[in-house]
């Protein structure tokens, strides 16, 4: 009994007294279908090579790559988004390796459609970097900087052989204007209108994409500041999300995910289509480091910055932990 009779009259705390009655009362949910697995294939590798800025991430060899797919799916993971590693000596100033049909996107999207067939959605990154000399997601004109309209040529093509390769969903993620139009146009003229799009609608310049340049082997020389969006910026997401869904998103994606739940949640406010977000390389490698440190507790941070996505509004979430959550949940 206080000195103030009955007060505190409410009580907040009585939901909280035990983890039943807190299980009972929580707002937001994860479940293993919210979960999406990006993946790294790796031409020319007989062993999965690990990326030391990513523990426990590895670039895959073909077979391992099947069988991670086999296994996200076994836990209930609701899709896989690959990304290609080509051999260094077949990187050059267009990317040819992006649009050849038998690159190694291409070949590993093809493996693990025959593996898991439509029981998984087969994503996948529709972007030059992987697969060009100097890195930048498109190509160059002479003065070297990206060239936009001829780098739409690029993901058209790219679309088609994706496509053709049985991919389920493309993401566009370069960030040249006009890209989810041309992709959207290229795919139903050779007959894939059922190929989704993915859109990266709203990709920050980051720093912390820092480990996947070394995931794919990137030899990019300076930033993307020229076609990836200002950290400053808010209105300018709302201005690229109005253009993505005008020309045909199916799904609309915010990244990275932690540094910008407050964009998330005004995108998931504001549309009418799903919202994804992806955690990227950097927020995985920051929890990984704390942890192996013994600063931080893993699992349970793992649970709590996926869970901040979420309830920042996100329908799905790209993360490199997605099996192991999926299998916990
Ligand atoms: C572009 C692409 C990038 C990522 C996904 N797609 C790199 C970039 O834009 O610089 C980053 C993913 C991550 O950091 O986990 N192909």
């Amino acid at each position: 009994m206080s000195v103030y009779g009955s007060f505190p009259g409410t009580r907040p705390r009585r939901l909280r007294t035990s983890p039943a009655v807190r299980r009972m009362v929580a707002e937001t949910r994860l479940h293993p279908s919210d979960l999406i697995l990006p993946a790294f294939v790796r031409e020319g590798i007989s062993e999965p090579v690990p990326i030391s800025a990513m523990p426990g991430v590895v670039q895959h060899t073909r077979d391992t790559l099947r069988k991670a797919a086999v296994e996200a799916r076994q836990a209930g993971v609701s899709g896989i988004m690959l990304f290609g590693v080509p051999e260094d000596a077949k990187k050059d100033a267009l990317g040819s390796a992006g649009t050849d049909p038998d690159g190694i996107l291409q070949v590993a999207i093809r493996d693990v459609r025959a593996e898991v067939g439509d029981d998984l959605v087969i994503m996948s990154d529709l972007c030059l970097d992987e697969y060009t000399d100097h890195g930048h997601c498109g190509v160059l004109d002479a003065d070297g900087r990206v060239d936009n309209d001829a780098t739409l040529e690029r993901y058209a093509e790219m679309a088609q052989v994706q496509a053709d390769a049985g991919v389920h969903m493309v993401g566009p993620s370069g960030m040249m204007d006009g890209q989810v139009g041309v992709v959207r146009d290229a795919l139903d003229t050779i007959g894939k209108e059922d190929v989704a799009i993915l859109a990266y609608t709203v990709k920050y310049a980051s720093a912390f994409y820092g480990p996947f340049r070394e995931a794919v082997g990137s030899s990019l020389v300076g930033d993307r500041r020229t076609y990836q969006q200002d950290s400053a910026n808010v209105r300018e997401s709302l201005r690229e999300l109005a253009l993505d869904l005008d020309e045909g998103a199916d799904i609309v994606m915010v990244k990275p995910a932690g540094p910008y739940l407050d964009i998330l949640a005004k995108i998931a406010d504001s549309v009418d289509v799903p919202v994804a977000a992806y955690q990227i390389s950097g927020e995985y490698a920051m929890v990984e480091a704390a942890a192996e440190r013994g600063w931080i507790d893993r699992d349970k941070a793992i649970l709590e910055s996926l869970m901040g996505i979420k309830r920042a509004g996100a329908d799905m979430i790209l993360t490199y932990w997605a099996t192991e959550v999926a299998r916990s949940l």
